[in-house]
């Protein structure tokens, strides 16, 4: 069985959880899309990891992973973090690695610093962006370039040409040298070599002998570079329409879709954000769901649930289940709003208007639930949460007209409840 985990907001929504708890059953776990941006908070046996590039398969004994030709690798940072798993797990992870992936190459962080996107989008400033454009350009360099040293200094020669005349007065661009970037290439990535190859046909033969395999997505559908708030969004595909293109396999034969969305919505870096909470309640959920960055440390923007944004997420995704995090976080609330339509110059509309300027002057429409006082992370059975707790879940799986299988109600694997509802 093929399973897919992936996010409904603007990512952070504890997907890092959920493939987790998932990894344990599957063989192959992969990531598909993003680089280093991404930041799954993963608690295995007490440790607390901030994964940016591994799968969270890695931290089971026989799982494969698979790091998929859609996503962009910075060796350096996928270096530190596989080693740190494999001190973890007392053993190096089975890895595969895209040869067709691209590669973050450090004039990419420098272009984000020049171009001034990390101020304006308010990026993670990891060289996302850069790395995905040059591949668009043609003028990427990819993981395949690492298997043969005089081929990669080349084309990493070639690009730094391009850049110099683009750049002539940026001394962090003067100072690269093909040769030494190379050599850090290799010297980060020799774990790698024997590794990189044809993942595609890896996660193929995997589904066509019936394997567990799940794909772990990075950011969320409101990030996704297509069909996201756009410009304020990430470069790559973050949804499971971008899923069996990032991979290499045909879309239909991934049967289930796990949807997770937080109990209530965050955002970090700029865009339009209808329902975020300025003020003490705003503050209040930021502090109770420690919401900061994994990757970058920033405060995460905090408000309601917004159910335009999940309808439209779950138009992308197609999710066949829900996962819903961080529930504990509201209890305390007297009134809980949601938001179920947005007001556009006195007109109210149901769907995200695709332009920036005009999601930008939505305001949402909300309908008020009553909260609950009871602690709910000691609760491990849906039936024994607080009624208006499961009212409140009813609210949204009601409204995208999937069902919840899984309620995460505290941070590490344990605090967890399976409804028992399932797409079966
Ligand atoms: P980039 O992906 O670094 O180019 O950043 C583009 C936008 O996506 C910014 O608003 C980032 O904050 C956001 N973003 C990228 N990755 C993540 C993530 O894993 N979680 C939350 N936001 C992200």
């Amino acid at each position: 069985m093929a399973t897919a985990v992936l996010g409904m907001q603007w990512g952070d929504e504890g997907k890092g959880k959920i493939t987790h708890l998932l990894a344990e059953n599957a063989d192959l776990v992969v990531r598909f899309n993003g680089g280093p941006n991404a930041g799954h908070t993963v608690i295995d046996r007490g440790v607390k990891f901030g994964t940016h590039q591994m799968p969270a398969g890695a931290f089971y004994a026989g799982a494969r992973c698979v790091l998929a030709g859609g996503m962009v690798i910075d060796v350096a940072v996928l270096r530190e973090e596989y080693d740190k798993i494999a001190q973890h797990m007392g053993e190096e992870p089975e890895l595969v690695i895209a040869e067709n992936a691209h590669l973050i190459m450090p004039y990419h962080r420098i272009l984000e610093e020049l171009e001034g996107s990390g101020e304006a989008i308010g990026t993670t400033r990891r060289g996302i962006g850069p790395a995905y454009r040059d591949k668009a350009a043609r003028v990427g360099i990819r993981a395949v370039d690492l298997l043969d040293r005089e081929r990669l200094e080349e084309k990493i020669e070639a690009r730094l040409r391009l850049l110099r005349e683009n750049w002539p007065e940026a001394g962090a661009i003067a100072s690269l040298s093909a040769a030494s970037i190379a050599d850090d290439l290799l010297n980060a990535g020799q774990p790698f070599i024997s590794v990189i190859g044809d993942a595609a046909g890896t996660v193929q033969a995997a589904m066509a002998r019936g394997e567990e395999v799940l794909f772990e997505g990075a950011q969320g559908a409101l990030l996704d570079l297509d069909y996201g708030s756009y410009p304020y969004v990430t470069s790559s595909s973050t949804t499971f329409a971008g899923l069996a293109n990032s991979i290499g396999i045909g879309a239909l034969e991934v049967k289930r879709r796990i949807g997770v969305t937080k109990a209530y919505t965050t955002r970090v870096g700029a865009g339009s954000f209808p329902t975020e909470l300025s003020g003490k309640l705003g503050e209040r959920l930021q502090q109770a769901g420690a919401e900061f960055g994994v990757t970058t440390g920033r405060p995460r923007r905090c408000g309601w649930l917004d159910l335009v944004a999940l309808r439209h997420a779950a138009r992308l995704n197609a999710p066949t289940e829900l996962a819903i995090t961080k529930l504990d976080i509201l209890t305390g609330m007297k009134e809980i709003r949601v938001c179920h339509s947005y007001r556009l110059d006195g007109r109210e509309i149901m769907s995200l208007p695709a332009s920036s300027e005009e999601f930008g002057a939505c305001e949402p429409i909300y309908e008020s639930v009553a909260g609950w006082s009871e602690d709910i992370t000691v609760v491990r059975r849906y039936e024994d949460l607080p009624h208006a707790a499961r009212e409140y879940l009813a609210v949204i799986a009601h409204a995208l007209d999937v069902p919840i299988f899984l309620v995460s109600v505290g941070p590490s694997p344990e605090e967890t409840i399976l409804t028992g509802f399932d797409r079966d």
